[in-house]
Order: structure tokens, then C-alpha cells, then sequence
């Protein structure tokens, strides 16, 4: 930011001068991820004293503001623009306490040029002429869930309270792909957690190379078009973001440190929503994809590392380039051992209504807040006094402190079994494909024609946990099944692409070139650079060369995951 001017406001209805009393501004060091704005002002505030300050600066090539050429759209016709703030980007968008402890409400008045529209994370917006815009948030909300689109992007009906937004060449497949669907699980949402408080639930399709599957802003969740598969196989994610309506946007995280309280309950709230609409079986079958990344993760880091604690250490602490960049804790830990552990606590419960209706509980005692871990654990406590009683928080071995502060395996894993009628095929006919001779007859009697596109993500998961098969065997697979070496929805090209990465099957190399040319979602990109990486002379350098062909694609964030990946950065 640069930030040209810093004024005091007269108060509201008083006498003085409109424009203000300027006031000294210094931008001080404050961390790797930003600096700190210090504006000085007359004298010190009295405690509740209302102080208005104006600012005027000017924001741009920021890490939280993303430029995209016309190229770099699905349309390929006009340029883009996108916020994207979460964990601490905002800072970089405006002025603000970039922290999720700090909330509060906003309003902004936005001019585009002709022909493109604006849309916020804000409950209400008007289109104003001049092509002005106007947006209001009239719920307290913290700075992260601010976010901003300006594009060629037109929308469409999909529910009561719910529309599709998207560049015109992608709207009709947005509107296919869930139209009717949302508003089902908007009211499991608010029969399970209480009510739905955001006005109106909308989502907007991203560019390619927007980083995350989906993100939560309020009224608003921006979602990457590979969900767009035709067949809202997908929608987990949707769910997962409607989820945050409860868990991260209304009772939020006080400290990024924190970041499981947002991430497992929100894991844990879209599996209850999921279990109410899709069924336990396949709940189930979701859960353990997610444990199985979350092993991959383990194994990737370490266990012991400490990232893999749900509580990490971000403070800068007295050196600037020491502390945790709360964006680099961005791992399966604070979703899945997250998940894991609100599991324990349901499991604590041992009946599903009475941990449910703890749940409500929980969001109506802290809504608009900002929470610590152990403001949630005190009033678990305090909402069962039997638990208490019976120190369920010093169990040996699930010590709450432990859960928090030990990095690692879950010490409990909740019962996936109810999956087991989904799972136990794809066990099976990996286990048949991971045999040294294969047994043709036995693979062939297996039909996957049926299957759900989650068993065979589960499927391909045991495969490569297998990998590399005996000599052939992949490419003998990929043959069989046109439907997943040729698959073009997103979560099967990754895992087909590490397959081919892990079992060195040249012959496919391309398509990991393709898939990560086709989008740029941090989840898909890193691992399979990691796997490109740790592969071969030959695998290293369709890294290069697949990174200098995409790396202008790619969110900043991203770019420099990968460059450290591949021991590029610092090199500039
Ligand atoms: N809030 C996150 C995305 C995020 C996390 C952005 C950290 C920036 C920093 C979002 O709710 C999320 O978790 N998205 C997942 C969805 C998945 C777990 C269903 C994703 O993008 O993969
Ligand atoms: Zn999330």
C-alpha cells in the first residue's frame, strides 16, 4: 500500500473542517509479511472515545490484489481483477487490522470501467450509474473475509437465496452444475447449527489459477472452475464452504496459531451436513480420502514436525524473519487432525443430538467473536459438567493439552467403517493391481462403470500408497480404464498424475504438464511439483519447464511455494 495521506474526522455532526486534521504517518518493520502503519494522533483516545480516521492510499501490486490479463481468463477477452485475503494478504488491499481477532463492518463504493461488474463479500449491493457500485457488510466480520471481484462475469439463479456467478462462457455449466442443490444444504445447515445470518448464499466461479478450492467469503464463496466436473461430484466442496457460514465466519479463530478451530469444525460441520443429505456410507468414504491426505502430509513433513501441532507457534516474537507466516501453515493438520479431534470430543459426548445441539450452542455463545482454543474447550466443559467431572480433558494419552500442543498422528481416529461397503471394492482391486502377476480374471469381474467418482479418489489413494507397482502393471491400468487415465474432472487428474510421477510412467508425462497449464490451485500444484521434484533427471525437467511456461499464471503465493520446491528462490 501507499498511503499518501492520514486525517482526523471531526466527530459525526460536530463542527470542523470535512477534510480533517492531517496527521503524521510512518510505515515501521513489522514481519517478512508486511509492515506496520503508524499514524499519530493528536492525543490519546479515552477508552470508548469513537475516533474516524480517513486514509487515502492507493493499492497494487499487492500479494492480496491479483491482476489477470484477458489471456489468463476462461473468456481470453478482457482482464480480471480478484482479492484474495485469507490468511494475511488484506493488509496489502487496505489499510486495516489484519488480524481475525478484529472485527467489524464495511462499506465501499466501487467504480469499474464500462462493461465489467463488481461484486463483494457484503449483504447488499447496488448498481449505482456511472458504473459505480455499492456494497454494504452489515454483520461485524474480520478483515480477511473482506474480498472484491471485478470482471466480465454475469450471473444466474440457483436457489431461493442463491445465484451462480461467472465469466458468460462458463455461466450455463455453473448453472448445470448446481442449480437446485444449494438451498438443501443451507437448511440442513441451519437445522443442525442454527440460523443461516448472511442474507443470501451465492458463488462465483474463479479464473483457472485461483489458488484454493473454495474460499468462505460471507454472502460470497469464490470456488476454482475445476469444480465445474457436470456431475456435482465436487460439491463437498460447496458444502464445506457453506459449513464456514458457522464455523470461521461467525465464531472465528482469535489468532491464525489457531487456525484448526476454523478449518476441524468446519471439516466436522460439513460432514454432519454431508451424513444428513448424502448418507453416512459416503460420508465415510469422503472421510478417508481426507485421512489419507493427511497421511500423505505426515509422511511428506515428518510427524514430528511442528506444523503438525493444531496449535502453532506465528508470533514474530523480537526477531522480524524468524516468526511462522501464517499463510505457510496451510496444511491437511488444521483440517484433518482438526477433524479428528472435534470427532474425540463428539465421541466424549457418545450420542450425536446431544453433540449437535452443543454444537448450536457453541456458534450462539460466541457469534461475531473471535475465540481462542481454550475458550471452546472451557465451554465444552462447561456445556457437558459430567465430562468435567469426570476429567475428560487429562485422559492419558488424549490430553486436550496434547491434542493441541503435540505435533503428529491423531491420538483418535473416528469409525469410518460405515464406508466399508464403498471402500472395501476399491481395497480390494488395488490390492489386485499392486500383485507382482496380475490376476486379469479377478480384475476384469470388477466393474467400476458404477462407481462414484470418491471411490475411485479412494481407489487411486491405495494405489499409490502402492506405488510403484510391479513393472507394467500402471500402464496395463491405464488402459483398462479410459475413465481414469483420461479423466478430466481435477481430483482425479491429481491423483492420476502422481501415479504417473511415482511409477515413472513417461509415457504420460504430458498430462501432468497439461493438468497443471489447465488451473493453478495451490492443493494440486505444490504436490505434484514435490513428486516432480523428488522423481528424476527427467521428471525435473518437465518441472522447469512446466513452471516457466506457467509460472505468470499462478498466484504469487503459489509462484513462490513452488520456487522453493524447486531451489529457485532467493534467486532473485
Ligand atoms: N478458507 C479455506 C481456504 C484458505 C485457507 C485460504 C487458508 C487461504 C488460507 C477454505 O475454506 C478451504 O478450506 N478450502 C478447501 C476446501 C476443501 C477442504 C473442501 C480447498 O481449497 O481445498
Ligand atoms: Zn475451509
Amino acid at each position: 500500500l501507499s498511503v499518501s495521506r492520514a486525517a482526523l474526522l471531526p466527530p459525526p455532526g460536530g463542527p470542523g473542517d470535512a477534510a480533517g486534521q492531517a496527521l503524521p504517518v510512518e510505515s515501521r518493520p513489522f514481519a517478512s509479511y508486511g509492515s506496520a502503519l503508524h499514524i499519530g494522533l493528536p492525543q490519546a483516545p479515552r477508552a470508548g472515545q469513537l475516533v474516524t480516521l480517513l486514509i487515502d492510499y492507493e493499492a497494487g501490486e499487492g500479494p492480496g490484489v491479483c491482476w489477470l490479463s484477458p489471456e489468463q481468463t476462461a473468456g481470453k477477452q478482457k482482464p480480471y481483477m480478484y482479492t484474495q485475503g485469507q490468511a494475511v494478504l488484506n493488509r496489502s488491499f487496505f489499510p486495516c487490522f489484519d488480524t481475525p481477532s478484529v472485527k467489524f463492518t464495511y462499506s465501499a463504493t466501487v467504480k469499474v470501467p464500462e462493461g465489467f461488474t463488481a461484486v463483494m463479500s457484503a449483504t447488499s449491493w447496488e448498481k449505482q450509474k456511472d458504473n459505480t457500485f455499492v456494497f454494504k457488510m452489515s454483520q461485524p466480520i474480520p478483515s480477511y473475509l473482506i474480498a472484491l471481484v471485478v470482471g466480465d462475469i454475469v450471473s444466474a439463479d440457483v436457489g431461493p437465496r442463491s445465484r451462480v456467478w461467472a465469466e458468460p462462457c462458463l455461466i450455463e455449466a455453473a448453472k448445470k452444475e448446481y442449480d437446485g442443490v444449494i438451498e438443501e444444504f443451507l437448511v440442513v445447515g441451519e437445522k443442525l447449527f442454527g440460523p443461516y445470518v448472511w442474507g443470501r448464499y451465492d458463488i462465483l466461479f474463479m479464473p483457472p489459477s485461483f489458488p484454493f478450492g473454495g474460499m468462505e467469503n460471507p454472502c460470497l464463496t469464490f470456488v476454482t472452475p475445476c469444480l465445474l466436473a457436470g456431475d456435482r461430484s465436487l460439491v463437498d466442496v460447496i458444502i464445506h464452504e457453506i459449513s464456514h457460514s458457522w464455523f470461521g465466519n461467525l465464531v472465528t479463530n482469535a489468532t491464525w496459531g489457531e487456525f484448526w478451530l476454523n478449518e476441524g469444525f468446519t471439516m466436522y460441520a460439513q460432514r454432519r451436513i454431508s451424513t444428513e443429505v448424502y448418507g453416512l456410507p459416503y460420508t465415510c468414504l469422503e472421510a478417508a480420502t481426507g485421512r489419507a491426505l493427511l497421511r500423505q502430509h505426515m509422511d511428506a513433513t515428518g510427524e514430528d514436525h511442528p506444523l503438525n501441532k493444531l496449535r502453532v507457534v506465528i508470533e514474530p516474537g523480537f526477531c522480524l524473519f524468524l516468526g511462522v507466516n501464517p499463510d505457510d501453515t496451510y496444511n491437511e493438520t488444521p483440517y484433518e487432525k482438526g477433524y479428528c479431534f472435534v470427532s474425540y470430543l463428539a465421541h466424549l459426548v457418545g450420542n450425536q443430538s446431544k453433540f449437535d445441539a452443543f454444537l448450536q450452542a457453541y456458534v450462539n455463545r460466541f457469534k461475531f467473536q473471535s475465540i481462542t482454543a481454550d475458550d471452546t474447550l472451557e465451554f465444552f466443559l462447561e456445556y457437558f459438567p459430567e465430562l468435567k467431572e469426570k476429567g475428560v480433558d487429562s485422559i492419558p494419552g488424549f490430553e486436550f493439552d496434547r491434542w493441541l500442543n503435540t505435533p503428529g498422528w491423531p491420538p483418535y481416529l473416528p469409525d469410518l467403517s460405515p464406508g466399508q461397503q464403498l471402500m472395501r471394492p476399491a481395497d480390494e482391486l488395488a490390492e489386485l493391481w499392486a500383485a507382482d502377476s496380475l490376476n486379469m480374471e479377478a480384475i476384469e469381474a470388477v466393474d467400476i462403470t458404477g462407481w462414484r467418482t470418491y471411490q475411485l479418489v479412494y481407489f487411486l489413494d491405495q494405489v499409490l500408497q502402492k506405488s510403484p507397482l510391479p513393472e507394467g502393471n500402471v500402464k496395463r491400468l491405464s488402459k483398462m480404464y479410459p475413465k481414469i487415465s483420461e479423466a478430466q474432472n481435477a481430483e482425479l487428474r491429481l491423483r492420476w498424475c502422481q501415479i504417473v510421477l511415482k511409477n515413472n510412467l513417461e509415457a504420460e508425462y504430458s498430462k501432468v504438464k497439461d493438468f497443471l497449464h489447465s488451473q493453478g490451485k495451490q492443493k494440486y500444484t505444490l504436490p505434484l511439483y514435490r513428486a516432480m521434484w523428488g522423481s528424476s533427471e527427467a521428471t525435473r525437467a518437465l518441472a522447469m519447464e512446466t513452471f516457466s511456461a506457467t509460472a505468470p499464471q499462478l498466484h504469487i503465493n503459489v509462484q513462490n511455494y513452488v520456487k522453493k520446491i524447486l531451489g529457485l528462490a532467493g534467486a532473485e
